[in-house]
């Protein structure tokens, strides 16, 4: 890794609950791993009144966050609270700019910073058109001095439309190149393997495509429901909260062709031409290939389970989907024909993130089978947690005649290191501070991403009467979402069982 250069990372909506849960503990462990440069302060802004040592109070000494706080040497905290700085005032009003471009100026000159500047927005969205406007009326987007770099995170607008203004209004203020839009699954550890599990081993790549794979299945399952966000997620939904984004991302990386370079410019080109390649629904398909659920109130081991609509900042008619399960198709050479499902959901029976390669069946069976459904080969790369990789493979069973058993190979990413993962957030301001943007979602490629989704949005508010499925809480989402799936033997993983005792799926 080439040495960071000094800089200052103004994080504007510090008082927030982003910068004391995800972005302070990320910087401090940056900070105890010896990796930031070694002039740097962090300039938190936000409205609320707080002195420097307030700031540092609330964010590091009073922080529940920093991990391990036990390890941590009270030199540690001192020396780490020190490259911390505040100044309140309103990102929203052009005279507070001023402001703060003296306070950046007299930070410079302190801390030796050479005008080097990340800007970090971990505001609410309505904000990321008018703080890069401020900011570059004043000069602060310009790089004849130090260079600037603007770290956004999403959403990257509400649909397609939201999403090119706001590309548009980004690039009349900073350019592409300083543009750094966060993905936080793009930062972590196993879906970065996804490529090196693909391009560093010379086995995967013959079977990977139409050939030889029956289906790709994606999910990311939370047990937890909304909790305190009710009040976002309802005007977000499941499509809009992790569909168009993550899950959009991670199928990029195991879909995509192999690049010609592990670089930013050709990664992000191979995952924009991916998703220019997968298939627009017709509007008749919404119906069939897109499944969307809510939670309802459930029991689990006798103890009642809130649903969406008992949920703190929920409409009590909502009809936000917390629940989702789509199959489309990717219209290339290495994919035609081969479905991909997705789903992702809230108060599902566990937490989980995986893709799963489902294999052809062999084209003739030779030997009996213990178990119809592990007829087939799978790859499962486990994002989260228990990280790491299964292949699911038949074995002969030890004596006479040709029993075949399922058996997983299994491999633990934690035995390659004694450390603990980093966090992806860790990661990824690692990255910006490098000014390496490979692991961030680029302009072209979020709206690529709007494009696929931004019809099923149109679709249901041109439809408000359109199915959604209640689904008891602790469990695996609606039914109907199992019929996604074609194929004899072929149907989605799933790792645990249904949690509650009992509960009936409905329509909402
Ligand atoms: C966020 C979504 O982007 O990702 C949340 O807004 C979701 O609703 C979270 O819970 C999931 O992230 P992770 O890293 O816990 O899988």
């Amino acid at each position: 890794m080439s040495k960071l250069q000094n800089h200052i990372l103004v994080i504007f909506g510090a008082s927030g609950d982003l910068t004391a849960r995800k972005l302070i503990p990320s910087i401090f462990n940056l900070h105890k791993r010896k990796l930031l440069p070694e002039c740097f302060a962090v300039l938190g802004v936000s409205r609320s009144a707080f002195s420097d040592v307030e700031f540092r109070d609330k964010v590091v000494n009073s922080s529940t966050f920093l991990k391990d706080k036990n390890d941590i040497t009270p030199k540690e905290l001192e020396e780490f609270s020190s490259k911390l700085f505040y100044q309140s005032s309103d990102p929203a009003d052009r005279n507070s700019y001023d402001a703060l471009k003296e306070r950046l100026l007299e930070l410079d000159n302190r801390c030796n910073t050479e005008g080097n500047y990340i800007f970090y927005l971990s505001t609410p969205p309505s904000l990321y058109p008018i703080v890069p406007e401020h900011l570059s009326a004043i000069g602060l987007s310009d790089e004849s001095n130090g260079w600037k770099r603007l770290i956004i995170e999403k959403p990257f607008g509400y649909n397609l439309k939201t999403a090119k203004d706001l590309n548009i209004q980004l690039k009349r203020c900073f350019s592409e190149r300083q543009l750094y839009r966060i993905d936080h699954y793009l930062g972590k550890e196993t879906v970065q393997n996804v490529l090196v599990t693909r391009f560093a081993n010379s086995i995967f790549e013959p079977l990977w495509n139409r050939n030889y794979i029956h289906h790709i299945e994606i999910t990311a399952a939370e047990s937890v429901g909304v909790e305190k966000r009710g009040g976002y997620y309802d005007s977000s939904g499941a499509l809009r909260d992790m569909v168009q984004n993550h899950l959009l991302q991670v199928a990029a990386l195991v879909a995509m062709e192999p690049p010609t370079k592990a670089d930013s410019y050709h990664i992000r080109n191979e995952k924009l031409k991916l998703f220019e390649s997968i298939r627009p629904y017709k509007e008749e398909e919404i119906r069939t290939h897109v499944i969307r659920g809510q939670y309802v109130e459930s029991s689990i081991n006798g103890k009642k389970v809130k649903g969406y609509r008992q949920e703190e900042g929920v409409d009590a008619k909502s009809r936000t989907e917390t629940y989702i399960a789509m199959k489309f198709f990717v219209d290339n050479w290495r994919w035609a024909g081969v479905p991909f499902y997705i789903r992702t959901g809230k108060s599902l029976p566990t937490r989980v993130t995986e893709v799963v390669i489902h294999f052809n069946n062999s084209p003739h069976h030779l030997f009996s089978q213990r178990t119809k459904l592990n007829k087939h080969n799978q790859l499962v790369l486990r994002i989260q947690p228990s990280e790491g990789m299964l292949l699911k493979l038949g074995m002969k069973v030890p004596g006479g005649g040709f029993e075949v058993e399922p058996i997983n190979m299994d491999f633990q990413y934690n035995s390659l290191t004694d450390q603990q993962l980093p966090d992806a957030y860790e990661r990824l301001l690692l990255d910006a501070m490098q000014g390496d943007s490979t692991l961030y979602a680029r302009g072209d490629g979020v709206q690529a991403a709007w494009e696929f989704i931004d019809p099923v949005l149109s679709y249901w508010e041109s439809h408000p009467n359109e199915t959604i499925y209640g689904y008891p809480a602790g469990t695996w989402g609606p039914a109907h979402a199992d019929q996604l799936i074609e194929g004899e033997d072929y149907g989605w993983r799933y790792p645990c069982k249904n949690l509650t005792d009992n509960g009936q799926y409905c329509e909402l």
